[in-house]
This record gives structure tokens, sequence and C-alpha cells, in this order.
């Protein structure tokens, strides 16, 4: 199909009482894996990349793999730029081409972040391309985003940052974090009804790997949009590619190893697409 901006895909999921899985990917082969499942599935797809990410190979790489991908597929297809760290970061994606920018300023003061954010949306908006933000601070570390002091969003700064920033869509902190968690996290589900009745654009849940999946639909029940996984994709990629170099050392093609990574990402992309229920909603 084509190659889109998240807005009108999380206005439909909002709406529909589905969310949409942002699945963060760091190269082609999970490119690939990931928007093969969404085909099966017949599911809209995001693709994201996180400044580290983007450190790797460019911003104009994944956009040129993203885009290859989307032209191929039949499911509309969106790429974001995940924690974006910096107005520069975000005006390098919005340049070449990335159809959805977060820009994260959840570690600076309320006012800051605002500044910040307003600043992004208001460069975004003129080329159609929806902007998310964060206020609160999701815990955890996710490649070079570490935050050691998470906090949880507040329903009435909600309200005000909503305002005033005129962002798209909002990243709330309601107890996940990124990466691998030591026991069952322990969410609040009244701070996210509270802050879903407080204002109207999509709400973004972070740190979504581990979470158990009733616990996932159940955010999505009361006003989650948008669902990012991150570390399970990694883990199962890497996992494929230990397992099949374990049974087969003397094997060097990259291809070959590579392809049980990606089967293992296309795998765990279908289910996560059924916990969000985007499935036949592309
Ligand atoms: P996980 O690594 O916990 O899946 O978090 C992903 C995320 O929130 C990306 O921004």
């Amino acid at each position: 199909m084509s190659f889109v901006t998240t807005e009108a895909m999380l206005e439909a999921a909002d709406k529909g009482g589905y969310a949409i899985g942002a699945f963060n990917v760091e190269n082609m082969e999970m490119v690939m894996a990931v928007i093969n499942a969404c085909e099966e599935m017949h599911s809209p797809a995001i693709l994201q990349t996180t400044p580290s990410t983007v450190k790797y190979a460019g911003l104009d790489m994944y956009l040129a793999n993203v885009q290859a991908a989307a032209k191929r597929a039949s499911v509309p297809i969106a790429l974001h730029l995940d924690h974006g760290n910096s107005f520069e970061l975000a005006m390098q994606a919005l340049k070449v081409g990335y159809s959805s920018i977060m820009i994260d300023g959840s570690k600076l003061p309320f006012e800051e972040n605002i500044e910040l954010s307003k600043k992004v949306a208001d460069a975004c908006r003129p080329n159609g391309v929806p902007v998310e933000a964060e206020l609160g601070k999701v815990g955890g570390k996710e490649d070079d985003t570490v935050c050691n002091d998470p906090g949880y969003t507040d329903p009435a700064d909600a309200v005000k940052f909503v305002e005033e920033t005129k962002i798209s869509s909002l990243a709330v902190a309601i107890g996940t974090a990124h990466g691998i968690y030591k026991g069952e996290p322990k969410l609040d589900f009244d701070r996210l009804s509270e802050i879903r009745r407080a204002v109207s654009i999509p709400l973004v849940l972070h740190g979504a790997s581990g979470v158990p999946d009733e616990s996932v639909r159940e955010c999505i029940r009361r006003g989650i949009s948008k669902v990012n996984f991150a570390t399970e994709l990694r883990i199962a990629y890497s996992a494929g590619l230990k397992a099949y170099l374990k049974e087969n050392p003397d094997v060097f093609d990259p291809k070959k190893y590579g392809a049980l990574g990606m089967h293992n990402v296309t795998e765990l992309v279908k289910k996560k697409i059924l916990v969000c229920g985007s499935d036949n909603k592309a």
C-alpha cells in the first residue's frame, strides 16, 4: 500500500478501541520481519528507530529500507523517530522524510519540556508530520535513553501540556519501564483512565516488553492507542541468530542465520498485533 503518517492510524485506533504496535527495528532483516508480520495479520504498522539506532546506520538508511518495504506491502506503514533527543535530530528526521516524530523532553523541567515539544510540533505541522511527546518519566534504559528517577504523568499537567504544545499524541508514564523488568511491573491503571478523560489526543505506552498481555490489553481498554515494543524484538532476533550458529557453527552466510532471527521477530510481532487488536485493521 503506502508509506503514511501515524496520524490517521492512531485516530482510527483511538476511536476503534484498539492500538497500533510500534516496533523498534535495527536493521534490514528486522524491517522485513516486522512488515511480513503486519502483512500476514492485515495490520497497519509503525516501525521506529531510537537515536542510537539512527547513529548506527543513518536516518536515510532506515527510511530507504522502510520505504522500499512499504512499496511492496499492502498495509499502511509509518516510520517514527523514537525518543528524539534534540530539536536538531527531530528536524533531520523531518527533512529526510520520517513520517512521524517523537521529541522526548521528559527529563526537562515542565516549562522547558513544553517549549521544546511545541517548537518541534510547530515545525512539523506545516509538513503534515505528527509529533509525539512525553510527560512524566518512563523509567529504565533503552540504548542511550536512561532514566533512573521515573515519575508518573500528572493528569492536570497533561491538559496544560497538550493545550500548549499542540502535539499529536502523548506518551504517558504509568509505571512501565524500558528494557527488562526485574519483577512484574505495577501499572497505575486509574491514572491512565484519568489522563484519558482529561486529554483527547491518542495516548502512547512505552516500555511494553515484559508487560503481561492482559495488562497491555487493559491499558488499551483505558485509552492507549500506540504500544511500543523494542527489547523483546531484539531478544527474539538475537536468539534466532545464536541458536542457528550454535547448531551450524560452520555457516558463514548471513542470509542463513538471519532467516531464523527474522522468523522469530515475525512470530513475536504477530502475537503483539493480536494483543493490540490491530489485526484486520489495515
Ligand atoms: P521496551 O524496550 O520495554 O519494549 O520499550 C520500547 C519503547 O518504549 C520504545 O520507545
